[in-house]
């Protein structure tokens, strides 16, 4: 008896010790240590919220034309019984028609593009746009759909209950629709979260999850099981379309997006880390990840902010926004609350860009606190981008408008940014 309890003893010790740094860490990212009691709002020097943004999950900023481009749900309460993406999935008979949406970050007016030859539902998540080097006016636009599935019933689980699919949009810079060119489903489209566009044929997708819900659902998510990929779409013909999967090591796949040099950005939501990869390969492309970092909470759809002005002072304030969930414990209690009042905490992290090279990267350990709410001006933030102000309109000052959407957001959120102040003691 003293023999096994003095074993039992050792092994519990044992595995408290080996299980202490990851329980932290785990208790980190869910956000126990960041009580609202005393939550810190650290905000820009002035907020903008922009109208007509309800419920926008994803923002892109398309520098040729200076707009900000997103796919906007428009009725939190409809979110709270149908939106596959946060494996909400209780009332297929009512979703979104939701629509694509452009900003001007000068004016901060957005615009709802009418959709031509396209009749919904479109339960809107991630975009991606692209436009053809030689063709800076025709914007396409993919943009994933959690279309319920018509052949799912009630009474037999032999068909998931969302189909959810890629739409293909092309727009012409300043006109106010985007015609719909063609829906795209593949076995391998399961459980979409983001899109990387890197042609009007050809585009990268996520599958956020293996499960689409119950238990499964939340046993993936905590055991960071590397259960869902990337995959590589092709758009073959008219009709036709191949996939492969790209990477399958990560797990809880979240969002995309372009770092410099064509670099791939892969968040991973739940397990707070943001990998930088590399395209290869020919007809198929794979990803092939270099390294990563990790934040201190789940980190959803990341950029990469190009400094332009870097000539000017010398001082590059190029670098990476990780934007996430303060206190993800608290998401699915009041995801669910269709007034769309309690709140969700949000943050936005930032790391500059030798974080993102292979060689250097390690040498960046902390990522750097940009902005963070408690739910009171943006709800739950998926998105940040931010877009630069030039100088010479500015007085000579550094500073950009970093733009936060929430995917049950009732706003986006503007916020002026002081380059020096917030994101230059980063870049040691
Ligand atoms: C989010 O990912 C999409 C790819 O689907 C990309 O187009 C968009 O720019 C990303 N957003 C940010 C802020 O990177
Ligand atoms: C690309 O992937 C598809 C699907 O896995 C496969 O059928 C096809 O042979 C691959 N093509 C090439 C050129 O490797």
């Amino acid at each position: 008896m003293a023999f096994f309890l003095y074993v039992t003893t050792i092994v519990v010790g044992t595995l408290s010790a080996l299980l202490y740094a990851p329980l932290k860490r785990e208790a980190t990212i869910l956000g126990f240590f960041r009580p609202l009691g005393s939550w810190q709002n650290v905000h820009g020097i002035e907020n903008h919220a922009i109208d007509g943004t309800v419920a926008c999950e994803d923002l892109h900023y398309h520098e040729p034309s200076d707009m900000l481009y997103s796919a906007c749900g428009g009725d939190i309460e409809k979110a709270a019984g149908w939106f596959p993406g946060a494996g909400s999935l209780d009332h297929p008979e009512n979703p979104w028609y939701g629509t694509l949406v452009v900003i001007n970050p000068k004016t901060m007016k957005s615009q709802k593009l009418t959709l031509t030859d396209f009749e919904g539902p479109f339960v809107t998540h991630g975009i991606s746009i692209y436009n053809s080097p030689s063709d800076f006016e025709t914007v396409y636009i993919y943009a994933v759909n959690h279309i319920p599935n018509p052949l799912w019933t009630a009474s037999s689980s032999a068909q998931p209950k969302a189909a959810s699919r890629i739409e293909l949009f092309v727009h012409t810079v300043g006109s106010n629709t985007a015609k719909h060119l063609r829906s795209i489903s593949h076995p391998l489209i399961r459980t979409p979260n983001d899109l990387l566009a890197l042609s009007e044929r050809e585009f990268l997708v996520t599958n956020d999850h293996y499960y689409r819900d119950g238990f499964m659902r939340v046993v993936e998510e905590f055991s960071h099981s590397a259960w869902t990929e990337v995959v590589h779409v092709h758009l073959v013909d008219s009709t036709n379309v191949s996939a492969s999967v790209s990477l399958n090591s990560i797990p809880n796949n979240n969002g995309l997006g372009w770092g410099p040099n064509q670099q791939v950005l892969i968040s991973s939501a739940l397990a707070a880390t943001l990998y930088f990869s590399k395209l290869e390969g020919g007809y198929n492309k794979t990803l092939s990840v270099t390294h990563s970092i990790r934040a201190d909470g789940v980190v959803d759809n990341p950029s990469f902010f190009s400094d332009p002005w870097a000539g000017i002072d010398g001082k590059d304030y190029s670098g990476y926004l990780l934007p996430g969930l303060g206190r993800p414990i608290e998401f699915l209690g009041n995801y669910k609350d269709p007034t769309g009042k309690a709140p969700i905490s949000s943050i936005v992290w930032y790391v500059p860009a030798m974080a993102g090279e292979e060689e250097r990267g390690s040498q960046v350990t902390q990522p750097r606190l940009l902005f963070s709410d408690n739910g009171s001006s943006l709800r739950g933030a998926t998105t940040a981008v931010i877009v630069p102000i030039d100088p010479a309109t500015n007085e000579g000052r550094r500073e950009g408008w970093l733009f936060v959407t929430g995917v049950i957001a009732p706003h986006m959120l503007a916020t002026k940014i002081d380059f020096a102040t917030a994101l230059s003691s980063a870049a040691e």
